[in-house]
């Protein structure tokens, strides 16, 4: 039995770089799901330019262009009911929502935070793991719910912190494992495979690869992280 691909909207504020990371991987016919639009709170976000590079829908729905913060997650809401949106991966999304606009939403909605939650939640989280002296640190996608980066994990990736390791080379190496581990996480749970009831993830029929996907391990290339 074939299904449909699952139909994607991502919510940017800027660079868009995990946005091009579900972009590429979405463009393999095998992969169980399509962007179908991309929302940027702001017109000078420069991954606009680079999903319309791929074909792809753009719409900017400026909050300076709203009363409060509802009406504009309102009208964004809106606009991904129009695009008949499955699923919404947050990528680097830079506003708070509000919980009207989550709980529509709710088990839909995806984001990657640059921190292995639930530690360093908010900014700054490679600064912060550094004076914390963490020896690993890395990313996470969850689940949103209201409260800001507490949602149900779904995925991490681990990146190991070196002795040198600057907030920049940090931010490197975490970007780098964000871009593998946003379109992993997504794949399962456009599969069905990964849902959240009650405030938890849920993992059902996952075999073996299914399960590495969940754990991105340190000190492991590229070139061999990602395949069983
Ligand atoms: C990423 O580090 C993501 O984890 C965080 O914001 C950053 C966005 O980068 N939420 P980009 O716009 O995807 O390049």
């Amino acid at each position: 039995m074939t299904t449909e691909p699952k139909r994607i909207v991502i919510l940017i504020s800027g660079r868009g770089s995990n946005m091009g990371a579900l972009i590429s991987a979405t463009l393999d016919p095998a992969y169980p799901a399509r962007i179908v639009g991309v929302i940027s709170n702001k017109a000078d976000a420069t991954g606009l330019k680079a999903a319309e590079d791929f074909g792809i829908a753009t719409q900017v729905i400026s909050h300076k262009d709203y009363d409060d913060r509802a009406s504009h997650d309102e009208a964004i809401s809106a606009a991904i009911e129009q695009m008949n949106a499955d699923f919404i991966c947050l990528a680097g999304y830079m506003r708070l929502l509000t919980a009207a606009f989550v709980s529509r939403w709710q088990g839909k909605l995806l984001n990657i935070h640059p921190a292995l939650l639930p530690s360093f939640k908010g900014i700054d989280t490679h600064a912060r793991a550094l004076s914390a002296g963490v020896r690993v640190h890395g990313a996470t996608v969850h689940f949103v719910t209201e409260d800001m980066d507490d949602g149900p994990i779904i995925a991490q990736g681990a990146v190991p912190v070196g002795l040198k390791d600057t907030e920049a080379t940090l931010a490197d190496r975490v970007l780098e494992v964000e871009h593998r581990l946003y379109p992993l996480a997504l794949r399962l749970v456009a599969e069905g495979k990964v849902t959240m009831r009650d405030g938890t993830t849920l993992y059902s029929n996952m075999n073996e690869s299914d399960e590495k996907a969940l754990l991105l391990p340190v000190g492991r290339s590229r070139e061999t992280s990602d395949q069983p």
